[in-house]
């Protein structure tokens, strides 16, 4: 039984629930009305300003402190990005793979920008090491911490993997890293805006995610959260104007990157989505991320009994410190399962023979209700 029901207080802000069953916040989160409001406050920098530059970089300096709100982070620590890879991408410019230290360890539960980055450096000397999942698709903790040694730079790994809805136990990890020297980079796109991360406790030097998922906003925004203690030491080589230390001084003989997080950025950032974002942290900060949390575990589990009483099969593991909102059932047809949803009005996705199903603070009851009638009727395509 739902304890608080966030939808019954928010769900009038979402047009699309009139239309569909949505369920697919792990790709991308339903419009609230605010956040579309928000497009018309840049479109209106264009009709009254014509070049608005004072707006639109305060716009970015708005959302830099809402992120960092968000994350219990000081927003010097924050580097607004395009997107997770360019976070990531920056990061991987200024590491030194020359030495003995250059190798990178990561899991087969990463999504695929995690290794794609990483392999790119091989022609910088970086050795990467795949540590493989356990039967339940589980990351391997133990052996994942065995193979961090001396020659180790860094730990990329993802909080929630975006394939199975499996739920890291990141924090043994990431303690082993500092112990033997490595810098963790943790992917927290599937965790970010329906499990609280407070960036203290998760001690990670960096954290890379984007906004446009459970953070309500639109393709076109990132962060990356970056550790000062530990990374102001990090230049990347990847760099532009709006990275300098002054962005406006205009200098083209000499290099002076930002002290902080900002080093991590790049050229002009993209200012339409600024806006939508900066209503959509807004949201989320009023809602408050530990009754998201709460509420999404409650109908994630709803959901669970649901389609196990059918007889479908969750691959997602059951114990809560495993899973975050997503829940992928086994499908014989991922492609036509979720087409055949749709047919009936249920948006969800799908990856590698499963079906995603991703609650959010706006799903309801009746949506619950819907999406198990849904698998009901598309029980043949189940995969048991
Ligand atoms: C876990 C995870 N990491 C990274 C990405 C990719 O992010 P971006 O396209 O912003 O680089 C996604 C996108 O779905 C994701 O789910």
């Amino acid at each position: 039984m739902i304890t608080n029901d966030l939808a019954a207080l928010y769900r009038s802000e979402f047009p699309l629930f009139e239309k569909l069953t949505y369920v697919n916040s792990c790709s991308h989160g339903a419009l609230a009305n605010s956040v579309k409001a928000a497009f018309g406050t840049y479109i209106s920098t264009l009709e009254e300003k014509g070049s608005a530059w004072n707006d639109w970089v305060t716009q970015q300096e708005i959302l830099r402190k809402l992120i960092a709100q968000f994350l219990s982070a000081k927003s010097e620590e924050i580097a607004i990005t395009t997107s997770a890879s360019a976070g990531v991408n920056a990061l991987a410019t200024a590491l030194n793979f020359s030495g003995k230290r250059n190798k990178i360890i990561t899991t087969n539960n990463e999504f695929p920008t995690m290794g794609q980055i990483w392999h790119a450096q091989e022609s910088r000397g970086a050795k990467v090491v795949h540590i493989p999942s356990n039967a339940d698709l589980t990351v391997d903790t133990q052996s994942l911490i065995n193979a961090i040694d001396e020659e180790t730079l860094l730990v990329a790994i993802a909080h929630v993997c975006y394939r199975n809805g499996v739920r890291t136990d990141i924090q043994p990890i990431i303690e082993a890293a500092h112990k033997m020297g490595a810098l963790v980079v943790l992917d927290a796109y599937q965790s970010v805006g329906s499990l609280s991360l407070n960036v203290n406790e998760i001690n990670a030097d960096f954290i890379v995610g984007g906004l446009q998922k459970y953070m309500l906003a639109v393709p076109g925004v990132g962060f990356m959260y970056a550790r000062q203690s530990t990374t102001s030491a990090l230049i990347p080589t990847v760099t532009g104007w709006f990275a300098a230390e002054d962005i406006f001084a205009m200098k083209i003989d000499s290099y002076q990157p930002a002290q902080h997080a900002r080093r991590f950025e790049n050229g002009t950032p993209n200012v339409a989505p600024l806006y939508p974002a900066t209503a959509a942290l807004e949201f989320m900060l009023k809602v408050g991320i530990l009754n998201i949390e709460k509420y999404v575990a409650e109908i994630h589990s709803e959901i669970r009994d649901g389609i196990t009483k059918i007889g479908g099969k969750v691959v997602t593991p059951a114990n809560p410190e495993y899973h975050g909102s997503l829940l992928a059932v086994a499908s014989k047809d991922e492609h036509a399962h979720v087409a055949a949803l749709e047919e009936i009005g249920i948006v969800t996705s799908c990856r590698d023979g499963n079906v995603r199903i991703s609650p959010h603070f706006y799903n309801n009851q009746d949506d619950v209700k819907k999406v198990i009638d849904g698998f009901t009727k598309t029980s043949a395509l189940l995969r048991t």
